[in-house]
């Protein structure tokens, strides 16, 4: 049978780590895992209870395509307790994870053809949505003196219909500040592109309180989801707050694409936002393990790396060691047994030169893949 061509999008590399991986647990080695993107805590204990309750007393048939009004209230709520910004639930759409968002957003917004600025190195699901639906993904590639985020004068002559930021970032877990935020947003307006804001690592910040684009502007549309402060990665749910003249048009969308977003998961999720004393202990971890990486990391020969502000990564420049960072990840699964993630991933023009180390498992784990990596790369010489 025959494909389209928007259907020929790439894999995702680090899905090919991971199945490495689980082939040399299969041969009975045990393999430390930093190559994913996921904590390894699952949902808040709280979060479940409500659900197992409502599993008794509620058919969980269909909700309303724009999602429970008590979810919708709540996360409403969430922007004044965490940005101080006074919010409309009526503006706020439960979404199937960000990557349903991201579907919403890219359909409602953009034509065919239309040219969307993205930040490289990226998450790169942006890159693969945007082409499979027509769209036409333009790298902006970053520079290291700009903590690899995108910057006003990046996006001169790049004609672009749109412009998707990420603060915190994957894979470099750098942040834009109010300033940076604000002229990103100014330079996209003066473009006439619609800005996104992919704000699904806030929450988990570790010097300064990460900025919402809604703290600078209404027109603009903001992503964010429970998979990752909120541990929920499998649940499937996320929102998106969009201007109040723009729900309309999204929530047809969503009514045609996907009906609602799972009912259970918005069920937990609404419970789970309740639950900062355990989300809170689990940020805890990350700090610490954050902490012991960014000894770890260098002591171990990884030298040209970056604090990360938020998120549970660190984006190594390993241009000194490899020019080839899939086979260098390949090289350290076999002989450290560690998983990690080849950069290309992130960044097709200069990922060669990159690994991703995730710190979201256990600290446990940390310590041990640490100590891996040190020997290994002793051994390397
Ligand atoms: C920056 C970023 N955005 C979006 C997603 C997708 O998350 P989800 O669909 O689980 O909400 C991820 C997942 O890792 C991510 O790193």
């Amino acid at each position: 049978m025959r494909n389209s061509t928007r259907s020929q999008v790439d894999p995702f590399i680090v899905m090919d780590v991971m199945e490495a991986a689980r082939q040399a647990e299969e041969a009975g080695r045990h393999i430390i895992h930093m190559e994913v993107g996921q904590p390894g805590t699952g949902a808040p204990k709280v979060a479940m209870e409500a659900l197992s309750k409502s599993l008794l007393s509620d058919a969980l048939g269909y909700t309303v395509a724009l999602g429970l009004p008590a979810l919708r209230r709540r996360i409403a709520q969430l922007y004044g307790e965490w940005y101080n910004v006074d919010l409309n639930p009526d503006r706020v759409i439960v979404t199937p994870g960000s990557s349903g968002a991201f579907l919403l957003s890219f359909t409602a917004l953009f034509d065919s053809g239309d040219r969307v600025g993205i930040g490289a190195p990226g998450y790169p699901s942006y890159r693969q949505i945007l082409s499979a639906l027509g769209l036409v993904p333009v790298d902006v590639q970053t520079a290291p003196e700009n903590r690899l985020q995108p910057v006003a004068a990046d996006l001169e002559g790049l004609d672009l219909a749109g412009l998707l930021v990420a603060s915190p970032a994957n894979p470099t877990g750098t942040m834009l500040d109010h300033a940076a935020m604000g002229a990103l947003v100014e330079a996209a307006r003066v473009q006439g592109a619609s800005f996104i804001s992919d704000e699904i690592y806030h929450g988990l910040e570790y010097e300064a309180k990460a900025v919402t684009a809604l703290e600078l502007t209404d027109d603009c549309y903001v992503i964010n989801s429970f998979s990752k402060y909120f541990s929920m990665t499998g649940w499937r749910v996320g929102w998106m707050v969009v201007p109040e003249d723009q729900v309309r048009v999204v929530e047809r969308i969503a009514q045609n694409m996907f009906i609602c977003a799972p009912h259970a998961s918005q069920v937990a999720a609404l419970a789970a936002m309740e639950c900062k004393d355990e989300l809170q202990d689990n940020l805890a971890v990350y700090a610490q393990n954050r902490k012991l990486m960014l000894e770890g990391l260098p002591a171990a020969g990884f030298t040209k790396i970056a604090p990360p502000d938020g998120a549970f990564y660190v984006y190594a420049d390993v241009s000194d060691l490899t020019d080839d960072s899939r086979a260098f990840a390949s090289e350290i699964l076999e002989h450290a047994g560690v998983a990690v993630t080849p950069g290309l991933d992130f960044d097709p023009e200069r990922g060669a030169t990159t690994l991703r180390f995730s710190y979201a498992r256990s600290t446990a784990d940390i310590e041990e893949g640490l100590e891996r990596l040190r020997n290994f790369m002793a051994t390397r010489g």
